[in-house]
């Protein structure tokens, strides 16, 4: 026993060494630490063989990035007492993309089957260097690696369309990237709101879809579509020139790109330049923002030029990216105006068609052959399965897994790129604290968890998952500092997924690793979110009784909470295990790891104690079970909501609620309420009207009050709207609340004709 336990002391900390003294995101396949350390200093040289141009590429990139870091130029294979030596030799096991190091006191050597693993090579070097220029010395572990990644598809998207970035923040962007080992830009270059890529046979397409009227001081859904007369100024475009160069620049660090031309919906800006390609054939201007009517978003479909004038543009995205997928939208087309279009009708007729699910099906067919005649493949998103998929089209999956799963099983092509964690536009731990988002929460360590391949895919269908995509969409994110904080460090937690071996993940050691990205990102001024720091706020409802509890995703740290609504520091009282709430209070809390306080805001939850508090609640029809918050009794624990739906609100699909609470003996009450939210985004719609009722026998019931909504459905902003019933005191036992639907999503919703949303958070009794 006793020598067990001497190895063990021994054994330690070695081990903690290994785990801090490397910095590799994602983690590598196998990581050796040794003794000892190389140092890159005058008394080094660079060898290679100088005959084979895709080395030379790598070690140019090297020799740069040192000369920045230390502002030593490395002399090129000369004699020196240390050696730095790349080398492409074939090597099994590690693929086109994978790398080995090895790190002793004299030699650093670097090998790959590709200019692709030397650069990956590179970028594992990197990570354990100062970020930026310093008086450090270069230092890197004595070590031997082992690396290459899980998947092939390691995606990026961005939206060019809601806001143009310039080629300076897109090349920034595949920097970033590019340190994360991630392979492809899916660049989103048409949308309503912006058509970015020059097409020289038709110019109008950026000299007029790519500008619209500025309503930036608004939010996105609030902006209202431009007037005729009023300027086109915010926008901007690629030229085809700037294209190719961002193209070879991407390639050079490994990162095909993949564009996307959105059809056939989303594309009120080529409707802008050219009416003629819509249905109603009248002229528009691109999209403001989210709040418009009576906009053609389609192209008609029953058109023959609208097929030709697609060929047409496609031909010269084709000539211009080499990328093997051209992605072509086919998400959230609105199948309404084809439903009134003569022509569309006609052409459903001519080809035997059923309906405008298989009309949609038709077109991408169409574009498809077209594509396949270039020899490329087109991607779309999920919707491009609705009537019929075509015939060897991939399929990013981003209404959830259930697209991928079908797909795969059909042997397609797969992108996992679900909204649920990958949409990199929802919070990361607001809304309170964060920047104005579109909504939804997808946390860093949600990010982390993520497994692409879905449970219900067999070994075989597995192989048709490609990878995974992190998206990123602008309607909310105008400045390079915004986009930085959406992608950071999320993309890094994704990195690791796509990359590393499921069974190397670790998200304790990520979150150490992630430190000396974090410095890094600080000392370039890079933006990220601390949300991963947040102190996320659960109650525990048990016999009548409420308990809080706390918990940060963050490793090594403690949470210090106030109850007065003061804000809290280290001098506030830790917090260490559940507690009794038994008067309404809000409790505020923050991480403090070492001594410092990482929660940019701190997280703040309000306690309503009532009458309900810890009370059964019996729903006619049950809640969805996408949003069971905090169990059966959510809607009588004491939590009200905030502005982020996933938490603390009890969701209702196309259905009433109805729900009753038995207060367990006769109290006396004078006053009821419900908290609803409104999130148009989100097809989450306030209740019509709320009906109160009380009963002392738990049989009839006598109406108290009933509320009715005068907030349109179409109100975009996200907010909070409470219903209530006060009446003269009197001694019951039951409440019960009956919430109306709205029914379907509004008129020019996305969701308009399908089934709403309706939330609750506390039916509070007093
Ligand atoms: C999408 O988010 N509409 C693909
Ligand atoms: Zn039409």
């Amino acid at each position: 026993m006793k020598k067990v336990v001497i190895a063990l002391v021994v054994l330690l900390p070695l081990m903690m060494k290994a785990q801090s003294i490397t910095n590799f995101i994602p983690q590598p396949v196998s990581v050796e630490i040794k003794t000892g350390s190389f140092i890159i200093d005058e008394q080094t040289v660079i060898q290679f063989n100088e005959q084979q141009k895709e080395i030379k590429a790598a070690v140019d990139f090297f020799s740069s990035t040192i000369k920045s870091l230390s502002g030593f130029s490395l002399p090129k294979n000369t004699a020196k007492p240390k050696k730095i030596i790349f080398k492409i030799q074939s090597t099994q096991e590690i693929g086109n993309e994978g790398y080995q190091l090895s790190v002793t006191p004299f030699s650093l050597s670097i090998i790959a089957n590709t200019k692709a693993g030397l650069l990956y090579g590179i970028q594992s070097i990197l990570q354990q260097l100062p970020a930026i220029r310093t008086n450090a010395v270069l230092e890197i572990p004595c070590m031997e690696v082992k690396d290459y990644p899980r998947f092939k598809w390691r995606g990026m998207h961005l939206d060019v369309s809601r806001h143009f970035f310039s080629p300076e923040v897109i090349k920034e962007y595949i920097d970033l990237m590019a340190t994360y080992k991630m392979n492809v830009f899916h660049w989103h270059l048409v949308d309503d709101g912006g058509w970015r890529i020059e097409i020289k046979k038709y110019p109008l397409l950026t000299q007029v879809g790519g500008w619209r009227v500025d309503k930036t001081n608004l939010p996105w859904g609030q902006r209202p579509q431009a007037q005729p007369g009023e300027q086109a100024t915010y926008g901007g475009f690629y030229t085809q020139e700037q294209i190719k160069e961002i193209i070879a620049y991407a390639a050079a660090k490994n990162i095909t790109i993949v564009p996307e031309i959105e059809m056939p919906g989303h594309v009120a800006s080529a409707i802008a330049a050219y009416p003629a390609l819509s249905c109603k054939q009248v002229p528009q201007l691109p999209l403001t923002g989210g709040n418009y009517n009576n906009i053609s978003s389609n192209y008609c479909a029953g058109n023959d030029s609208v097929y030709q004038f697609l060929q047409n543009v496609l031909a010269e995205v084709i000539d211009l990216f080499p990328s093997a997928y051209i992605h072509i939208g086919g998400d959230e087309v609105d199948k309404d105006p084809w439903k009134k279009c003569a022509r569309c009708q006609a052409k459903i007729k001519a080809k035997g068609l059923k309906n405008e699910e298989e009309l949609q099906s038709y077109f991408i067919k169409e574009i498809e052959k077209f594509v396949i005649a270039k020899k490329r493949k087109i991607i779309g998103w999920d919707e491009i399965l609705e009537g019929g998929l075509a015939p060897s089209a991939a399929v990013m999956s981003w209404r959830g897994e259930a697209g991928g799963v079908e797909a795969a099983k059909m042997h397609h092509e797969v992108i996992m790129s679900p909204g649920n964690p990958c949409y990199f536009d929802n919070y990361q731990a607001g809304p309170e604290g964060e920047p104005l988002a579109i909504g939804g929460m997808n946390t860093l360590k949600s990010v982390y968890d993520y497994e692409p391949i879905p449970k219900d895919l067999n070994t075989e269908e597995a192989k048709y998952v490609l990878g995974a995509q992190g998206n990123l969409w602008t309607e909310f994110i105008t400045t390079a500092a915004h986009l930085e904080y959406m992608i950071l460090p999320r993309m890094l937690a994704l990195s690791e997924v796509l990359w590393s071996p499921a069974a190397n993940k670790n998200w304790l050691g990520f979150n150490e690793r992630l430190k000396s990205h974090t410095r890094g990102f600080d000392q370039k001024g890079l933006n990220y979110s601390k949300g991963n720091f947040k102190v996320n706020i659960k109650t525990i409802s048990e016999k009548g009784s409420l308990q809080v509890d706390m918990f940060t995703e963050a490793d090594n740290a403690t949470i210090y909470y106030t109850t007065d609504g003061s804000t809290p520091d280290i001098g506030s009282t830790l917090y260490t295990k559940p507690f009794y709430i038994t008067s309404s209070q809000i409790i505020k809390a923050v991480t403090v790891i070492n001594g410092l306080v990482m929660s940019t805001k701190p997280a703040e939850q309000t306690f309503v104690i009532h009458k309900g508090v810890a009370k059964n609640v019996q729903y006619q029809t049950p809640y969805s079970t996408y949003y069971p918050a905090n169990g059966a009794n959510t809607l009588a624990d004491g939590i009200k909501g905030t502005l982020d739906h996933g938490k603390n609100y009890h969701g209702f699909n196309g259905k009433d609620l109805v729900a009753t609470i038995d207060l367990g003996n006769s109290q006396t009450i004078s006053s009821i309420n419900i908290g609803c939210i409104q999130s148009y985004r989100s097809w989450i719609f306030l209740p019509q009207s709320v009906k109160f009722e009380v009963s002392t026998d738990g049989l009839t019931f006598t109406e108290v009050g009933t509320e009715t909504n005068s907030i349109p459905a179409t109100e975009q902003s996200v907010f909070l709207k409470s219903f209530k019933a006060n009446f003269k005191e009197q001694s019951v036992r039951f409440v019960r609340v009956i919430a109306k639907q709205i029914g379907n999503c509004p008129k020019g919703h996305p969701g308009e004709g399908k089934a709403g949303w309706m939330f609750a958070d506390e039916i509070v009794i007093q």
